[in-house]
């Protein structure tokens, strides 16, 4: 392609922040009268690098060119000034100035006579802008901080379209925008590419990327991927694109089977606990044992006893010789592995190295009469962090520093490096996002087919039943429902158990 098609270019953009790099080495190419696409998941780099763009923050190195010349500005009025604007992802209006004085901020100079503001002449200007976008009900002499933070968005664009600029970048606005907004901000799209202008647009709504951008680049962990042209545009293959791998639509268990064998490896006799009334049940080798229920069911206690991390007021959690555990000591003896709802805190050492956290369980294991060779468990803790695929420096950097996604696999690293038989994981995909997600999903598939069993409490039903071999609902401390994976369990029929 030639390159003056392009009018801005940006090649081998880096940047760090500490130890993160959130940017290596990444490119893009935006084209005269089109809306290029900046799509990858949470932390993938688009804000940073089209902040870079905007002015905002300084890029560590890299080089960008504008309409065929070196371009670099200083601050974000610099870029305004060479006709580069952006509508941040947070809010970028000030709650004590009015709407008017936030449309033309750092250009009251055009309504100054004698040094002195022509406040009507402001006014009126800005009732014009907004008028012309096709925004209504926003009086220019409103304090922002009276305004909803959609109408601080729509602000926002009209500070834009004042600049009127050759370049707009649009960094997740969408979601802040009814659709009236929606239109609003489309419309304006349209015509800086009907100029001969270019748009860079950032959603999280892939559909909404499909639709709205004539080429998407894709972003993954601070690389570039790819760009793809509009033809080639599916779900499939954006998603395939962010993320380094297919994701099927339905990433769960491919099985309508409940399956698991005879043997019982823990079992639950009218166990009491605080939040527990008499529960009674069986886990069985090779199960998936999934919980549902309010946050106030009990469930999370059915965690902490099979770890025998709380106090059991009656009954007995017993491991299969029918031995009881009543500490995380015997828990661990009998080979059980638990990672709690607040990862951080309960599953996990932030304040230490990712080595010390995946060894820890391990220590007995790697010493050999009373030290540890140090080889022994740095191979050990790399052999683990490398099948769990944990995105690291190394295995010394803090596990403070790690992605969500990557400190839960820091937290399976270390059982699955012990090799316990029973797997309890309490909410074990929260706040992680897809790509981690499926890859925890395999990996309980794949201990089910070993043999192992799995405890699953989750806050999210399609996850118990696109998991669980059997579901069990609590409701006020005791089992309320119990069900068989099937085909036809739907989320509505385990919500009428939990109410
Ligand atoms: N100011 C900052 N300080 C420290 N880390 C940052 C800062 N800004 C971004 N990061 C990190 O850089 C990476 C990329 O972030 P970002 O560009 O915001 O991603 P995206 O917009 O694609 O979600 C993330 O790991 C994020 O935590
Ligand atoms: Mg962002």
């Amino acid at each position: 392609m030639e390159q003056t098609e392009y009018m801005l270019c940006a090649k081998g953009m880096t940047k760090s922040f500490g130890i993160t790099r959130a940017l290596k080495g990444v490119e893009l190419y935006l084209k005269k009268g089109e809306v290029l696409g900046l799509i990858g998941e949470n932390g993938s780099g688009k804000s940073t690098l089209t902040s870079i763009i905007a002015g905002i923050q300084p890029a560590d190195s890299g080089e960008v060119t504008l309409c065929g010349e070196a371009y670099s500005v200083k601050n974000s009025v610099e870029a305004n000034q060479k006709g580069i604007c952006m509508i941040l992802q947070e809010k970028a209006t000030f709650d004590q100035l009015s709407v008017a004085h936030n449309i033309f901020i750092g250009n009251e100079t055009a309504f100054q006579k004698g040094g002195i503001l022509d406040n009507e002449r402001m006014y009126q200007e800005a009732e014009k802008i907004l008028a012309e976008l096709g925004v209504d009900g926003i009086n220019p002499r409103d304090k922002i901080r009276d305004r909803s933070f959609e109408d601080g968005k729509l602000v926002e664009l009209a500070r834009a379209a004042f600049l009127k600029p050759r370049i707009l970048i649009v960094d997740e606005t969408t979601t802040a925008l009814s659709q009236n907004g929606r239109a609003i901000l489309y419309a304006m799209m349209e015509k800086i590419k009907k100029n001969g202008g270019g748009v860079i647009f950032i959603s999280h709504d892939i559909q909404e990327m499909m639709e709205k951008c004539d080429r998407l680049t894709v972003l993954r962990d601070g690389d570039y991927v790819d760009t793809i042209d509009k033809p080639e545009f599916s779900e499939g293959k954006i998603k395939k694109l962010m993320v380094g791998r297919e994701i099927a639509d339905n990433y769960y268990r491919g099985d309508h089977v409940c399956s698991y064998e005879k043997e019982v490896v823990l079992r639950f006799e009218k166990v009491t606990t605080k939040h527990l009334k008499e529960v009674s049940l069986e886990l069985h080798k090779g199960e998936i044992l999934g919980f549902g229920g309010l946050a106030d069911s009990g469930m999370h206690d059915i965690g902490k006893a099979s770890f025998g991390a709380i106090p059991i007021l009656e009954g007995q959690v017993a491991d299969k010789s029918g031995e009881p555990i009543s500490n995380p000591r015997e828990s661990m003896q009998k080979r059980i592995a638990y990672i709690g709802k607040n990862r951080d805190q309960e599953s996990l050492f932030p304040n230490s190295p990712i080595r010390d956290n995946i060894a820890i369980a391990s220590y007995k294991k790697l010493a050999k009469s009373t030290f540890i060779a140090p080889g022994k468990e740095t191979a050990f803790v790399q052999e683990w962090a490398e099948k769990l695929d944990v995105k690291m420096q190394n295995i010394d950097q803090y596990v403070m520093e790690l992605s969500g996604g990557n400190k839960q696999k820091v937290a399976l690293a270390k059982w699955l490096g012990f090799g316990a038989d029973i797997f309890v994981l309490d909410c074990p995909t929260r706040g992680i996002d897809i790509g981690v997600k499926a890859s925890i999903y395999r990996l309980m598939e794949e201990l089910k087919a070993e043999g192992k069993s799995i405890i699953l409490i989750s806050e999210e039903l399609p996850e118990v039943i696109g998991m669980s071999d059997r579901i069990v609902i609590l409701k006020d401390g005791s089992v309320s429902g119990e069900f068989e994976r099937s085909e036809l369990l739907t989320e509505h029929t385990l919500i009428n158990y939990m109410v």
